[in-house]
């Protein structure tokens, strides 16, 4: 893999940039449009929300005000839990697509494996990806087992699966198993365990400095060199910029074993064993 170009292909054939801003927690309109604009001037080419953020008209107002061609985009929501308990997903997906102004979406997750719903709910999902109205779809939050049911309906096989992936929390059995059935592994909260003192890390700090690099531009660079699609969340436009400027360096292997050591299965998140929302 080319670490260098900055998308990966999906196994549709549609190419989704390697980086791009995630926007968790980011509750008010005005400010998901403010970073959404300020990461699309800065050169995103992704944006990834989700219905329960409550901020989609945000994301979308941003998308508007950046003047960015919707067709340059690549925009991802997500179905929230209840609905698929509810079961009534495509209400729920034109929701989204009417609070973002938009008529499509690049990318469509299942948020979550709410137990004994989610293969109803990739029928669902199926169906909205006949429509063309996602132009990819996916899950989030899926372990092995999850991912086993839906690849057992033999229907469409998920282009992605969103997890919680960070240095204390490296995945690699599920990246590998993801890889080895075609879906793109991406990690939300990349930088998350920076509440752990990540950042301050021995290691971390001093692969940083030997390429005149911050701490998070090192844990990203690691995602993407794992062939692992990023989302870090800003709201800051420093950091916004800081966050895509990962290209023009390389971590060696050593480097990347290093970062690998850091591994404790330690979450900041959810477990998707017991969630209970
Ligand atoms: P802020 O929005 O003030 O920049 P994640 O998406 O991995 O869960 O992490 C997001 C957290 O990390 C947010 O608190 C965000 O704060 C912070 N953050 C994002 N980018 C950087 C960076 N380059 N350096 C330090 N902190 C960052």
């Amino acid at each position: 893999m080319n670490t260098q170009t900055n998308f990966v292909t999906l196994n549709n054939g549609i190419k989704m940039p390697y980086v791009g801003l995630g926007v968790f927690r980011v509750t008010q309109q005005d400010e998901a449009a403010a970073a959404v604009s300020e990461a699309l001037a800065s050169g995103y080419k992704s944006i990834d929300t989700a219905a329960i953020y409550g901020n989609e008209e945000g994301v979308g107002a941003g998308i508007k005000q950046s003047g960015v061609k919707r067709e340059e985009i690549f925009l991802t929501t997500k179905l929230w839990n209840e609905v698929q308990r509810t079961g009534n997903v495509y209400d729920a997906f034109q929701e989204s697509l009417d609070k973002m102004g938009v008529d499509y979406v690049d990318l469509y997750l299942i948020h979550w494996p709410v137990k004994e719903k989610y293969c109803a709910s990739w029928e669902a999902m199926m169906k909205i990806y006949e429509s063309k109205r996602a132009r990819a779809i996916g899950v989030s939050n899926f372990n092995i087992h999850h991912l086993e049911d839906i690849l057992a309906m033999g229907g469409v096989v998920p282009a992605v699966n969103q997890f919680e992936c960070h240095p204390q929390l490296s995945q690699t059995e599920l990246t590998d198993y993801c890889k080895s059935k075609g879906i793109q592994p991406e990690a939300w909260s990349p930088l998350g365990a920076a509440k752990n003192g990540l950042f301050e890390n021995e290691a971390i700090v001093s692969i940083a400095k030997k390429y005149g690099k911050s701490p998070a531009q090192v844990i990203l660079r690691w995602d993407i060199q794992r062939g692992i699609v990023t989302i870090p969340k800003s709201t800051n436009p420093g950091r916004i910029k800081e966050n895509l400027n990962i290209f023009d360096f390389s971590l060696t292997d050593d480097d990347m074993s290093a970062i690998n050591s850091l591994n404790e299965n330690k979450r900041v998140g959810s477990d998707p064993e017991t969630f209970t929302f």
